[in-house]
């Protein structure tokens, strides 16, 4: 379906029939700019940005190209078609119509959902807000913005849903989300890892890489809810989400690939030289690893959750491709969880959250391979590893305890001395700071990571991805 982009604000919803709705959203829209104007990236809106902008939301050609003014995006509200004849695929109404109204025994569950989805939108744009000043390269820099400009969006899309459907409670939600901020005292965002400062390269790759692969299986799991509206929002939020975690995953790899030609160049794997010849050693990259991933697993919650069984047991959020299982009803299986206690059989209601954090990991572990596979062709021993998901949890039932990387239970004073050794110190974070030297030739790059293989949509990579003005 073509999107109407004649109107305010964009969409594929027929906005311009609903005139309640669009007075609403008109009403928020100005909002939305002054806190992009505010707490989106600092100091380039008068910067060219080579941006996508959706065009139509089916898989071929969806997007159209061109030098855009971060502030002039055309943010818009965006569902994927409507599926005729769908219904409800796991939970006890499996097999019944989906809903296009939220049914009223759920509309608290569901707006929570969504507000703690929509909560982690702006929150990322806001981390990332420094960080265009530290840039390694136009490249980067557009890519930067495309994202932050697409979470922007996702935004919209949350907000939509909580206009539609949620009445007062929802407008009053969505001018919440614009008052919470990333890391504020008074007013945090709701989700630890979206209050973490994010304040290099390094860190928003990995952000990326294991966050934003986090939203890519919050929203798989919302594309299969039963609330219909949910579901066609995440399936087209799903495709913009994809271009994020390619940016950390090659961002990761571009780091790698620079790492090896430095030891190649001074001969020795030694991770002090590395770092004395401005690269990233591989040991300081697996800390960063280590801290992103174990944050990120956390966003997934407790093991052992009601609220999980609830809202697959009631048709609100299922599992991550859940066409793919046999089982959509879940309600005489269980499984076998490992606690600090010992091996405990939940009711597989209850250890969703579990399943979700497991499929996650798998698919964490596909750029891993691929780093590792060129370390190994460089000739070296060591290999980037993925943390257990016991250490450093913040919550759950392993959530404070002394566990280290590999996931071995520690005396808790030697947990606390050994600390800096797992995630970055304060030295290494001085160090990646250091690095960071902002590049905004075209064409070139820091010295710190590899140029990409290819421009973005075929353009050469000297191509100025941003014209600063
Ligand atoms: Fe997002
Ligand atoms: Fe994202």
């Amino acid at each position: 379906m073509t999107i109407n982009y004649s109107e305010k604000i964009p969409n594929n919803v027929d906005l311009a029939h609903d005139r309640t709705l669009q007075r609403a959203l008109e009403h928020w829209q100005p909002h939305f700019l002054q806190w992009w104007h505010e707490m989106g990236p600092s100091d380039f809106e008068q910067a060219d940005v080579y941006l996508r902008t959706a065009t139509s939301v089916d898989a071929k050609g969806w997007a159209s190209y061109g030098a855009v003014k971060m502030p002039d995006y055309r943010w818009g509200i965006f569902l994927a078609d409507q599926q005729p004849g769908r219904t409800i695929g796991f939970g006890d109404q499996m097999g019944q119509p989906v809903w296009q109204q939220v049914p009223g025994e759920h509309r608290s569950t569901l707006r929570r959902l969504i507000v703690t989805q929509g909560d982690t939108e702006p929150a990322s744009v806001e981390q990332q807000r420094l960080l265009g000043h530290l840039c390694p390269s136009l490249y980067d820099l557009r890519n930067l913005f495309q994202i932050n400009v697409e979470e922007g969006r996702h935004l919209w899309a949350m907000v939509y849903l909580l206009h539609a459907y949620f009445g007062r409670d929802g407008r009053e939600e969505a001018e919440e989300l614009l008052a919470r901020h990333s890391g504020d005292a008074d007013k945090p965002r709701i989700l630890t890892t979206f209050n973490e400062p994010i304040s290099d390269w390094l860190s928003l790759y990995c952000f990326t890489y294991f966050t934003d692969r986090d939203g890519k299986y919050q929203l798989k799991s919302f594309a299969e809810s039963g609330f219909d509206p949910l579901s066609r929002t995440c399936r087209f939020m799903l495709t913009e989400e994809a271009h994020h975690m390619f940016v950390g995953e090659t961002g990761i790899g571009r780091v790698v690939k620079r790492t090896l030609e430095v030891m190649k160049e001074l001969g020795t794997d030694d991770p002090a030289k590395v770092r004395a010849h401005g690269a990233v050693d591989l040991p300081l990259l697996q800390k960063y690893l280590n801290f992103w991933c174990s944050s990120s697993l956390d966003l997934f919650g407790s093991e052992i959750s009601s609220n999980a069984a609830a809202s697959f047991a009631n048709g609100l959020k299922g599992r991550p491709d859940e066409p793919l299982y046999q089982d959509h009803v879940l309600r005489d299986v269980s499984l076998k969880l490992d606690t600090p206690e010992g091996a405990q059989d939940v009711p597989m209601l209850n250890a969703l959250n579990e399943v979700m954090r497991e499929s996650y990991l798998k698919d964490c572990e596909i750029g891993l391979k691929r780093w590792n596979r060129a370390i190994e062709r460089a000739g070296h021993d060591f290999r980037l590893n993925l943390p257990s998901s016991r250490f450093r949890r913040a919550i759950g039932s392993w959530v404070g305890l002394p566990v280290d990387p590999s996931g071995k239970l520690l005396p808790k004073e030697e947990y606390e001395r050994r600390l800096n050794e797992w995630v970055p110190s304060p030295e290494d974070k001085a160090f990646v700071k250091s690095l960071m030297q902002k590049v905004v030739e075209p064409g070139k790059m820091a010295a710190w990571i590899a140029p990409p293989d290819r421009g973005i949509n075929n353009l050469p990579l000297d191509y100025e991805y941003v014209h600063l003005s």
